[in-house]
């Protein structure tokens, strides 16, 4: 037997139901805050990533699924969607369409080779948004504001959402330069990655698994001590905007992301729940690129966005026993009794649903109680019992399963029945 890839699932009807049901949603919500749909390839250039995510991250270095095509070209199934999203308003020069800023939301599978672990996948589906184009605080907010919209619309309660600010490109400069310095000292006493991320990319650092509980990076540089005028209001404005909203929000100055392109806000929701026993408790994350187009040789625009996953979301759904309203009602059950009845519901049927009726019938012989069964399993609306009487009489009975209450038509008269 040929098994699934490790780090993959299945997803089987029963759970495709919440899968849509939560899309449709996701797709609502994202009209109510003009924003537009964007598709773009599962794969792209390696370097993409490379110069996008960064080089120095986990993600390009240990996470991508890279491989070379039949033309000797480094190609990555995507491990996010930003840098692609960046790349597409570049190549299609976004920049020069009247409705600016540029809006955009994504919802697909990202590969990333990771540790498999309860909510954490090496296939999982990222519904993610990107506004490019303005950089003014009340967008920072209205992202914010759209993320506890989409995760409370669901009925979720435990959440906690955490901010920080990086700082703009020249903060981030002089706040990696005294993380260097501060290490520098201790570092051989750090695992390998941190030792080998001290140059390239200091801040990682404080965002490591293996050494988060040392004194020196307890002790570190905090982001917030070297964020320069300009950066400090911009999350000032932020925070200002999120209190008009009412929105809650706990300041982490040690939320550094993992990925390299983040300036000025970052955040991630959180499981907030003290029962919890997952390892995992980021449902989404996001923030501010304001360097990121022109790293990829684009215009001087900036933009903010976040992602987040629907199997993250179905996580933190059954975490808290939030069962989804994803029961589709069926229209007509068709009992057949004998062959001709059979015959002639194979006909009926075909004009039933050419007519817009979800109804079906029975292929697998059943008696009429078990045939009755199958339209309970289906939470069909109605059933009629068709056999040898009915077709001679021309007249059958419409049954309404919820109230038990029958009602006899003309047998040709069935289809208009139910299309009206
Ligand atoms: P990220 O924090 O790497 O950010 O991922 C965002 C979200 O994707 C996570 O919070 C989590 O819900 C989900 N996720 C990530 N890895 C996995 C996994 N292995 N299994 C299941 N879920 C996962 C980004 O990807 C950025 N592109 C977000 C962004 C958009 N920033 C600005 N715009």
């Amino acid at each position: 037997m040929i098994n699934i890839p490790r780090g993959t699932q299945d997803i089987l009807p029963s759970e495709t139901k919440k899968w849509r049901y939560i899309e449709a949603k996701l797709d609502e919500l994202m009209e109510l805050y003009n924003y537009e749909e964007i598709r773009t390839p599962i794969f792209e250039s390696t370097e993409l990533f490379a110069r996008g995510v960064g080089d120095s991250t986990d993600v390009v270095q240990k996470e991508m699924y890279t491989f070379k095509d039949k033309g000797d070209r480094s190609i990555t199934l995507r491990p996010e969607g930003t840098a692609a999203v960046v790349r597409s308003y570049i190549e299609n020069k976004m920049q020069g369409l009247p409705n600016q800023p540029i809006k955009l939301y994504y919802n697909g599978p990202m590969f990333r080779y990771e540790r498999k672990q309860k909510g954490r996948y090496r296939q999982f589906t990222q519904f993610g948004v990107e506004a490019i184009g303005a950089e003014n605080p009340s967008i920072d907010a209205e992202i914010l504001a759209m993320v506890m919209h989409i995760y409370q619309s669901f009925g979720l309660k435990h959440l906690k959402l955490v901010i920080n600010s990086i700082g703009d490109i020249d903060s981030r400069k002089e706040y990696n330069e005294a993380l260097v310095k501060h290490f520098e000292p201790v570092i051989g006493d750090f695992c390998k990655d941190c030792q080998a991320r001290l140059h390239t990319n200091p801040m990682r650092i404080l965002d490591c698994k293996i050494d988060k509980d040392k004194e020196s990076v307890k002790t570190a540089p905090r982001i917030t001590e070297y964020l320069n005028a300009n950066s400090k209001t911009y999350f000032e404005e932020v925070k200002q905007h999120l209190n008009d909203l009412d929105i809650e929000y706990e300041e982490d100055p040690n939320l550094v992301r993992g990925l390299d392109y983040y300036t000025h806000t970052a955040f991630e929701l959180m499981i907030d729940n003290p029962n919890y026993e997952g390892a995992i408790t980021t449902l989404c994350g996001g923030g501010r690129y304001n360097g990121l187009l022109e790293l990829l040789d684009g215009p001087s625009q900036t933009g903010i966005g976040f992602a987040l996953s629907i199997e993250r979301l179905l996580m933190a759904l059954e975490e808290e026993g939030i069962e989804l309203d994803v029961d589709h009602d069926f229209d007509l059950f068709i009992v057949t009794m004998g062959q001709e009845a059979d015959r002639y519901a194979v006909k009926l049927l075909n004009d039933l649903r050419q007519n817009g009726v979800k109804a079906d019938k029975d292929y697998m012989e059943r008696k009429v109680k078990g045939q009755m069964k199958q339209a309970d399993r289906l939470n069909a609306k109605y059933t009629v019992v068709i056999g040898d009487q009915e077709l001679a009489e021309k007249n059958i009975n419409v049954k309404n399963m919820e109230t038990g209450e029958s009602e006899r038509i003309d047998l040709n008269e069935l289809v208009n029945y139910f299309r009206n």
